[in-house]
């Protein structure tokens, strides 16, 4: 794909944007009226106390209980399908390896910006140090800069793009996304038989063990003069399988949209945040949905967070599975490669559920 070869623009760091002092943000980051956080319906502040996205403890999963697993199952599906978002514990990722790589990351962002520049990426595969989403240029920027590498398929992986510095970054990158892939399948078996469809379904239907995808996007938000007018994410949905997210516990950050309105979400110490992207949405014909969600930044602190992209194998046709389509609920998603698929956050940068909702449209109409 030849327009997306390089970045339209120059590429500006947020990063040395917000160490430059500077007190009124550019107009590129200055988002529509509507869209900035001040503007958001909030939960009233004494409900926003209490309102949070489900939490599973998912030790329970295993539990000797019949009973007890049962419930669990049932709590990820009613999860799954009021949020489309749920916080996991007991997630069998060593907290300690949670802490060497979230360290890891924050040393990466705060190497001189000489050295972060020898990472700077292309549209082309995204792989390296960005600071943008979509090439199309002229679009909104959002407050953020990033890492973006790939771990899965094995082809893909190339630790030559992987940052040298923290010495440590390579290896327990690699140590990290091992034990985050074997959640991401945990949680596929937990979907799928909430499906109805055999444990193994939705893993081999997405390309099998050997060809699945798993990314890393490590995200940087600097501070920012201006918090009220900008997002350090605007509102998107992700556009694969699901995402696992390691946040900031410190610093709050990330908002979900739940019965209109954005929730902000109170992450549990060493949890996941576990979302569904569009592809479960397509390939569960509706059933599950995928949410969007958004990023606000703040003026005091800088916040780090690790979002692992579990997607499907790209050239592989994706479409709602076979068992969850039938003539009182025909297929509401027309078939598509995620290539395909995802060229279009990469042209056009988040633009809330507008893809997937396209997608509905063109099929019942
Ligand atoms: C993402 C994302 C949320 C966060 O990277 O897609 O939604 O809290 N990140 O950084
Ligand atoms: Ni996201």
């Amino acid at each position: 794909m030849n327009c997306l070869a390089s970045w339209p623009e120059p590429v500006v760091r947020v990063q040395h944007l917000s160490d430059s002092g500077i007190k009124v943000i550019p107009d590129r980051y200055v988002k529509k009226p509507l869209e900035r956080p001040g503007n958001s319906v909030e939960p009233a502040a004494a409900e926003s106390e209490e309102v949070n996205i489900p939490a599973i403890d998912m030790k329970d999963l295993y539990s000797g209980d019949g009973s007890i697993r049962q419930r669990t199952a049932l709590l990820i599906d009613s999860a799954c399908r009021e949020w489309g978002f749920f916080q996991v514990v007991n997630h069998g990722v060593s907290h300690e390896l949670m802490a060497r790589v979230r360290e890891a990351w924050y040393q990466f962002f705060h190497l001189p910006l000489e050295e972060k520049q020898k990472y700077a990426n292309s549209p082309s595969t995204y792989e390296g140090y960005g600071s943008r989403l979509g090439v199309e240029k002229g679009i909104s920027l959002d407050w953020s800069d990033y890492f973006f590498l790939h771990y899965l398929p094995v082809g893909l992986r190339d630790q030559d793009k992987w940052p040298t510095l923290p010495a440590s970054c390579r290896q327990v990158v690699d140590e990290y996304s091992r034990e985050v892939v074997k959640l991401g399948g945990k949680l596929m078996k937990v979907f799928s038989t909430n499906l109805g469809l055999r444990e193994g379904y939705l893993q081999d239907a997405f390309g099998g063990d050997d060809e699945i995808g798993a990314c890393l996007r490590a995200n940087f938000y600097p501070k920012c003069p201006q918090p009220d007018l900008t997002l350090g994410l605007s509102s998107h949905s992700d556009p694969g399988i699901m995402t696992l997210l390691f946040p900031d516990e410190n610093v709050p950050g990330l908002q979900v949209r739940h019965a209109g309105k954005w929730v902000t979400v109170n992450p549990l110490p060493n949890a996941f945040i576990v979302n569904l992207a569009d592809q479960l949405e397509i390939m569960s014909n509706g059933n599950y949905k995928s949410v969007e969600h958004r990023v606000i930044v703040n003026a005091q602190k800088e916040r780090v967070s690790l979002a692992y992209f579990y997607n499907p194998k790209g050239d592989i046709v994706i479409k709602p599975a076979e068992p969850l389509v039938s003539e009182e609920r025909p297929t509401l998603y027309p078939a598509m490669t995620f290539d395909a698929y995802r060229l279009y956050i990469r042209t056009k940068g988040p633009h809330g559920k507008s893809q997937v909702e396209a997608m509905v449209k063109s099929t019942t109409q």
